[in-house]
This record gives structure tokens, C-alpha cells and sequence, in this order.
């Protein structure tokens, strides 16, 4: 049993305050990350989060740390990292404004979420910005804890991968918030990579699954990461094999085997294989979780594929224009 899974048959009797922050993740994920802070998190590390949005996710991991009998709220840190504005490319929502409409007069929900996490500011630290400008490439401090919930994209899961992963060590925790999200396939065939040094603290969370880091990562592991140097066969084995680990998650609503297949499907798709995309993709349409709940990932995937097809010529259309070619020039 992984140190992480005892938190599990906590999670039912978690009570959060009914004002909590508006948050993306799930009561299940805050009352997790509440537990995390509670009962196992010590502060001696870094404490990071990335994206922290309007804070709801911060509170719930601050005020567990608030609660626990061994963090030193003089010493110990929690560090947020988030761009807390709206805007193009930020994939902020205005719901993080506490007026939950973007105001007049700026975009910046930064002061909003001050306000919300007033009790906990004496050991909170803020990053403000996009993360590749406020994150530092010399910190090689250790990291305890890590929550991910902003790596949306390649660029950025690069910045996670290249800054903050190599500095996990033995007994870190690490929480992937949207590992239920196919489109994000990095997450997955990272945590592939990853599973001979980690121990999963048990079924995901909804949308988060959390491991501890249980033997040294290998260098070379860390760099093939953050470089994206795996093949696309390679990936797809290593979603395979955190397929093989996860399945239902602990609250029975979210079924991984068919979600982590459907990322396999993106995984050929951003590697600009759009006929290889939709065989992996195709069959999945009749899962009822997918087919429910996925609708836009399959008409992306179709969609690419038409586009490919379009471009490339039928075969009858190319004989004709060959015919048509050759009696132009005999003319
Ligand atoms: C899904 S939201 C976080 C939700 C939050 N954890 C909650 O509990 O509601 C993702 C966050 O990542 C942030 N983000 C995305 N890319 C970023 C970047 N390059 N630098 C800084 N923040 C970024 C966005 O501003 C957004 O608030």
C-alpha cells in the first residue's frame, strides 16, 4: 500500500467551508489536496503549485497545511504559479474574477484572489506571469509537493518537465490535475516514463492522479522527458502501461482505460498522423464514457482526417489527369 493511499478512506468525512474559492477541480480533488496539506505534506520541501486559477485549488491545499500539526507556517512555503489574468492563450476563465465577470478596467484577477487567500498569505508566494518568465531555470531546490494543473499545452508541459520535475526526489507527491483529458497526452506517457519510480497513491480523483516518488529518477529520464525524445511507439507503450495500472477512479465516474486509449489517438495526432489517429480513435466512438462525454475530441480527429484526405488526390482523380496530360501533349 503506497504512503498516499491512507488519505482515501478520509475523503468522505473532508468538510470544506460552503464560501470556498470558485474552483475548476472537483470537491473529491479540493478535498484531496485538503487532506494532502492535513495529514502528510511538511513544508521542509517546496510546496508548488502550477495554475492556481482563482484559488479554489490553493485553499483547499492551504488550509490543510493551515490544520496540520507539523507545518511551520513560519518556514514552510507554498508557492503559486499562475499568469492570474484572462486574456488569449491564458486558459483563465473569468469565473476567477470574484465578481465572476471580467471588469472595465483590466483583465488581471490577481488582487481577487489576494482578497480569497488573505488567511494564508504570510506563507504563500506568488508568481505572477507566464510561468516560462516566473519560474527560475538556476532553482534546483528540492520540491515535496506538485501540483499540476496548468501544463495545457506542449510549450508549457515543457516548462513543468525542464524546471520542476528534475527537482523530485524520494517521498515528493505529485498530483497531474486533467489526467482524464485525452488531449493532453504528455501527462500520460510522462507518468510512463515515469512508473519504475513511482508508486501511484492509488485511483485517481476524478480528473487527478497522484503518485510519490519512491527511487531515484535517472537523469536521462528527466531529459528524454522534457525533450519529448520518445518515439511515437514509445509513447503509445507507455500509455499502455499506465493503462495496464489504472482504471475506474475512486469515485466509479471516470473510466481511464478507454480515456488513456483516446490519448494514444492524440499522441498520433500531434505527431501529424491523422489516418493512425482515427484507427485508434474510431472504435472508441461507441464507448459510452467517450461517446457521452468526448464528442468534440472524435470530430477533431475526423476532421483532421478529412483535411488530409482532401489534400491528397484519389487515385482516379490523378489517372484522369494524367490521361488529360497526355493528350495535351500529343495534341
Ligand atoms: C485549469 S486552470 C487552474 C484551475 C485551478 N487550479 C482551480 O482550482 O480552479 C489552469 C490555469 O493555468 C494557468 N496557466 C496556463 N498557462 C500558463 C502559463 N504559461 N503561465 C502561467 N499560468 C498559466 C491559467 O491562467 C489558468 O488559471
Amino acid at each position: 500500500m503506497s504512503n498516499l493511499a491512507r488519505l482515501y478512506p478520509l475523503l468522505d468525512d473532508v468538510r470544506l467551508p460552503d464560501d470556498m474559492p470558485y474552483s475548476q477541480v472537483s470537491k473529491w480533488e479540493q478535498g484531496f489536496l485538503y487532506l494532502l496539506g492535513r495529514h502528510h505534506l511538511t513544508g521542509k520541501g517546496r510546496l508548488v503549485e502550477l495554475g492556481s486559477g482563482g484559488g479554489g485549488s490553493t485553499y483547499a491545499l492551504a488550509l490543510g497545511l493551515k490544520e496540520s500539526p507539523v507545518f511551520d507556517e513560519r518556514t514552510g512555503r507554498l508557492h503559486a504559479y499562475d499568469f492570474f489574468r484572462v486574456g488569449k492563450g491564458t486558459f483563465a476563465t473569468e469565473k476567477f474574477f470574484t465578481s465572476g465577470a471580467k471588469p472595465e478596467d483590466g483583465n488581471s484577477f490577481l488582487e481577487d484572489f489576494q482578497a480569497r487567500l488573505e488567511p494564508f498569505l504570510p506563507f504563500l508566494e506568488i508568481h505572477a506571469g507566464d510561468i516560462w518568465q516566473t519560474s527560475d531555470p538556476d532553482d534546483h531546490s528540492p520540491i515535496e509537493f506538485l501540483h499540476v494543473d496548468i501544463a495545457k499545452t506542449q510549450r508549457v508541459f515543457r516548462c513543468v518537465a525542464e524546471r520542476f520535475l528534475p527537482r523530485l526526489e524520494p517521498g515528493a507527491v505529485v498530483l497531474h490535475q486533467d489526467f482524464a483529458s485525452p488531449r493532453l497526452p504528455w501527462l500520460h506517457h510522462s507518468t510512463g516514463a515515469l512508473l519504475p519510480y513511482i508508486e501511484l497513491a492509488g485511483p485517481p480523483v476524478r480528473s487527478t492522479l497522484a503518485f510519490e516518488v519512491v527511487r531515484p529518477v535517472p537523469e536521462e529520464v528527466w531529459r528524454r522527458i522534457a525533450e519529448d525524445a520518445y518515439t511515437v511507439d514509445e509513447k503509445l507503450e507507455l500509455i499502455s502501461a499506465v493503462q495496464e495500472r489504472v482504471d475506474l477512479d475512486h469515485t466509479g465516474g471516470v473510466p481511464f482505460r478507454p480515456v488513456l486509449e483516446l490519448a494514444k489517438a492524440f499522441v498520433a495526432h500531434y505527431a501529424g498522423r491523422p489516418q493512425q489517429a482515427w484507427k485508434i480513435a474510431e472504435p472508441l466512438t461507441s464507448d459510452e464514457y467517450l461517446s457521452r462525454t468526448r464528442k468534440d475530441h472524435f470530430e477533431q480527429l475526423r476532421k483532421a482526417l478529412e483535411a488530409e484526405r482532401a489534400k491528397t488526390p484519389r487515385p482516379s482523380a490523378v489517372i484522369r489527369f494524367r490521361r488529360l496530360v497526355r493528350k495535351a501533349i500529343r495534341r
